[in-house]
């Protein structure tokens, strides 16, 4: 028998709803170098070429703390104390990227049916995660501020869901940065219904304007929280390294479901990391570096964006991230868009994967710019907005 003839019935019955990830299955098909992709949410390798790595030392290479290394915790927990949470080392797990802050979150608290808050539009693999663990997922809509707490509140009521997962602070794939008003009522509502929040944080340090008001965990009075930050964006994603901070009475669970899930982060990797991020200095200046390219090429995009898709799409423009959000004016089939786009060799993602209800949502395009370079750009937006414009009949109208 071929693997493909495993009767389904021997898998776990979990897996009969799960799809796998449409963004990295895009991925998948942006490997050739020709390829202009504003698809993932990569940085820009270009960024590295100056970056030295330390050398690992063979104490490394040996089993560690699932717990994390200690020099790491303390750097992850000293810059979230920085930006007003209550975080401190010993209540600090490093993860396998921010990713897995997500996996242990969702089984420490989803059993089938249990109802989770997310965000119309959230994070699409934090989704495949919720329903890797059959959460009922009820979404609540952003506005440019943040979703509404008036709503949050009617729905925690109702639906007495246990956890609230949000990335407030320039969000993936909208970009919305919640106002500090709004952190506070969201704060406040979930600390009334004891919810306990999921808080995915890692684009804040790339920030275009002002720096993002501190997170929504730092208002909290008694809700458990978790907050995750990850080195991804702003240093190595091949790292896979991330971090979990939370209150007090969830640590100890969530330390065992990691040594369960695998033992410990990788030990060079994390070695590596508290190499590079111990000298604060050299650190702020390197974020400072990333900032003003991101920025620029934010700018670039912006103004590409407005030559080609302006009687096509509603945007805002992103104060932080890594992604342009755009909302057509008229529904086209983003699927056809996308394979005509491949075949001219540039990637997008379509909105759909962002929404947990795939039928109710406007047709929207999510645009990275950190990725691809200042040269290409412009071509590829232009290829996308052609596409767009063959299909939606705007060349005869
Ligand atoms: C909102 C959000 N959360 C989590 C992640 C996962 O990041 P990591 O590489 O740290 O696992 C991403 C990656 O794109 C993301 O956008």
């Amino acid at each position: 028998m071929n693997s493909l003839e495993c009767p389904k019935a021997s898998l776990a019955r979990r897996l009969n709803n799960f799809s796998g990830s449409v963004a990295r299955d895009i991925l998948s098909r942006t490997q050739n170098k020709e390829i202009i992709s504003f698809a993932g949410g990569l940085p820009d390798a270009s960024l590295w070429e100056d970056l030295v790595l330390p050398t690992v030392p063979p104490a490394a290479y040996q089993y560690g703390p699932s717990e994390g290394e200690m020099p790491l915790r303390q750097i992850m927990a000293d810059r979230a104390s920085a930006f007003g949470l209550d975080a401190e080392a010993s209540r600090t797990l490093i993860t396998s990227g921010s990713q897995q802050g997500l996996d242990l979150a969702a089984k420490l608290v989803i059993e089938p049916g249990t109802p989770v808050l997310v965000e119309a539009p959230t994070y699409l693999a934090a989704l495949q995660v919720f329903q890797l663990f059959e959460a009922d997922i009820q979404s609540l809509p952003l506005d440019t501020e943040g979703i509404d707490a008036a709503v949050l509140d009617r729905y925690l009521e109702q639906t007495k869901a246990p956890l609230a997962y949000l990335n407030p602070s320039f969000q993936n794939p909208s970009g919305c940065c919640y106002s500090l008003e709004r952190r506070r009522e969201i704060a406040e509502v979930l600390d009334r219904h004891a919810t306990i929040l999921l808080e995915d944080d890692p684009y804040r340090d790339l920030s275009y304007e002002s720096d993002a008001p501190p997170p929504i965990a730092s208002f909290l009075k008694n809700t458990p929280w978790i907050y995750l930050s990850s080195v991804s964006k702003t240093l190595i994603p091949g790292l896979r390294l991330g971090s979990l901070i939370c209150s007090e009475e969830l640590f100890p669970s969530l330390l065992k479901l990691k040594q369960a899930a695998d033992l410990h982060s990788n030990r060079p990797a994390q070695f590596i990391a508290t190499e590079l991020l111990s000298d604060a200095q050299k650190n702020a200046e390197r974020i400072e570096k990333l900032r003003s390219h991101y920025q620029q090429k934010r700018d670039l995009m912006e103004s590409t964006l407005r030559a080609d898709f302006k009687s096509l799409a509603d945007w805002k423009k992103p104060s932080g991230g890594m992604f342009f959000w755009l909302t057509l004016k008229d529904r086209v089939d983003l699927s056809e868009t996308l394979e005509e786009c491949l075949k001219q060799n540039v990637a997008f993602m379509p909105g759909s994967p962002f929404f947990a209800h795939k039928n109710d949502h406007p047709c929207c395009i999510r645009l990275n710019f950190s990725l691809v370079s200042r040269e290409k750009l412009e071509n590829g937006t232009r290829v996308i907005s052609r596409v767009i414009k063959s299909q939606s009949g705007y060349y005869s109208k």
